[in-house]
């Protein structure tokens, strides 16, 4: 049963994900903090990520088939994409259990969700309507693939899922024996 295979799917998907660790980081503000650097930092990758499939893959994408009307609300997203790296480098400065990090992870948090209910209202239904579905999959596929390459970049290996869940990483391997 494989989901339908678009570019506005693929985006459904990746705010999904983020929504969800956004999610977790809240209710984890005041317990478990053990557990909040390892879903920090999977928050800081997938962002980075939505940032750079953005901007490389789906924008340019979108902007050769659109009109004056959508071009000028890409030229928007891309603004907020702007303010989203800029918000990801001044939380990532503070200190994870400080005041003010909650403060700036709140106001980061409000903002990428606009953000995603933006791009989900102004650019998914353009997207669905103006991409051949055959177009769309070949994006769908290049961003999949993209997200793929950065991955697996030293940059990130260590920010993976099963790690973000288990803080202590690869060092709790069960004993053999
Ligand atoms: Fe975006």
């Amino acid at each position: 049963m494989e989901q339908q295979a678009s570019v506005a799917q693929f985006l459904r998907d990746d705010h999904k994900v983020i929504r969800g660790l956004f999610r977790q980081i809240q209710v984890l503000e005041d317990r478990a903090h053990e557990m909040k650097p390892g879903l920090l930092r999977q928050l800081w990758m997938e962002l980075e990520i939505h940032d750079r499939l953005d901007r490389e893959i789906l924008y340019p994408a979108l902007m050769s088939v659109a009109d004056e009307g959508v071009r000028g609300r890409i030229v928007d997203l891309l603004d907020a994409h702007r303010e989203m790296r800029d918000g990801i480098e001044s939380v990532k400065e503070i200190s994870p259990d400080s005041e003010y990090m909650q403060q700036k992870m709140r106001e980061l948090r409000s903002n990428v969700l606009v953000h995603f209910d933006d791009e989900e209202h102004d650019i998914l239904g353009f997207a669905e309507r103006s991409l051949h579905p055959a177009k769309s999959r070949e994006l769908f596929d290049e961003m999949k693939q993209r997200k793929q390459e950065l991955l697996a970049l030293p940059y990130y290996k260590d920010a993976g899922p099963e790690r973000a869940q288990n803080p202590r990483g690869g060092e709790q391997k069960r004993k053999a024996g």
